[in-house]
């Protein structure tokens, strides 16, 4: 690809070289390094000059992510690169969305205003935690969905009567879509938050007695969501439950819960590294590489990524 270059930092390099392999590409020589106190080092080792830079970096935790995405991006800029744009597979911060609590930070905000002050000219994403996230960049975004490569997954599997549930009102919309492509009926779980980070099943609105059901979320974080929602289908005498979520955050007691929960099969993307203390046995890794990859090479050369949605 002319003009091409594909920076990866250190948040999910394996994927970086799975967008490199379906280009045909090598990524771009990079020195990523730390000084003595902790301090990150970055430097680009060829020339961008004039070139069109594509920097994959989900800015999952620890907060150096950013940080070093922000550094790889200021250093595009200072190299002359032609157009930068941010490959951000997963949005930190991005349930920070609003002011619903007294003197709160926005940090989906801040991070959006921080991408575009350290130069990024466009970002490139895959499902927000709100749609309406996109609005916080005065740059170009495309959002694309991991859906495609769910429904592919599933398509291959015989589930019987199928009920795609959401674990919460908002995820109701994500769904909805994943019903109407399978085939499937739709139910709504009313969840509250007691507390933050604990997830506590009101109410199942939706019949799923008999019936395999799928959950399907932006993210697993705890677990608490999605194995509260998996044991109230059950009681309700749900058959196999199936769960997707498009970021494996997979924190704290995430893998022991979704281990003991009433769950077949655990399906997530590679948008994070998944270390291996947080794999459990029936967790199934779908990659998008290839998704990104596709939607890179469209922005390269200024097509639609909008065939990438079907
Ligand atoms: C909530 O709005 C999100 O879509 C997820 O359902 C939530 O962040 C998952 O958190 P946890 O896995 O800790 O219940």
């Amino acid at each position: 690809m002319q003009g091409f270059k594909l920076l990866s930092g250190t948040a999910n390099r394996p994927l970086a070289e799975e967008i490199a392999r379906h280009l045909g590409v090598e990524l771009c020589r990079v020195t990523l390094s730390r000084f003595a106190d902790g301090e990150i080092f970055v430097r680009i080792d060829e020339n961008i000059r004039g070139a069109d830079v594509f920097i994959v970096q989900p800015t999952s935790a620890p907060a150096e992510n950013i940080l070093e995405l922000l550094l790889l991006i200021d250093a595009a800029r200072r190299a002359s690169a032609a157009r930068i744009t941010c490959v951000m597979p997963y949005y930190g911060y991005s349930r920070q969305d609003r002011k619903d609590q007294p003197r709160v930070a926005i940090g989906a905000k801040l991070l959006a205003n921080m991408l575009e002050t350290a130069g990024t000219d466009r970002l490139l994403g895959i499902d927000f935690h709100q749609h309406q996230l996109q609005g916080f960049f005065d740059v170009p975004v495309d959002h694309l969905y991991a859906a495609p490569v769910f429904v592919a997954h599933y398509r291959k599997k015989e589930l019987r009567d199928l009920v795609v549930v959401a674990p919460d009102a908002g995820a109701a919309k994500m769904a909805r879509g994943f019903a109407k492509r399978l085939n499937g009926a739709l139910a709504i779980v009313d969840k509250r938050r007691p507390a933050a980070n604990v997830a506590e099943v009101v109410n199942v609105v939706g019949e799923v007695d008999g019936r395999d059901c799928l959950i399907t979320d932006d993210m697993i974080d705890t677990a608490g969501t999605v194995a509260e929602s998996a044991r109230a289908l059950k009681r309700l005498g749900a058959r196999d439950i199936y769960v997707c979520a498009t970021h494996a955050l997979l924190s704290g007691p995430a893998a022991e819960r979704l281990s003991a929960a009433p769950i077949e099969e655990v399906a997530v993307t590679d948008t994070i590294t998944i270390p291996p203390e947080r794999r459990f046995p029936s967790l199934r890794v779908l990659s998008v590489g290839e998704l990104l990859s596709k939607a890179v090479r469209y922005t390269h050369s200024d097509q639609s990524v909008s065939s990438l949605f079907d």
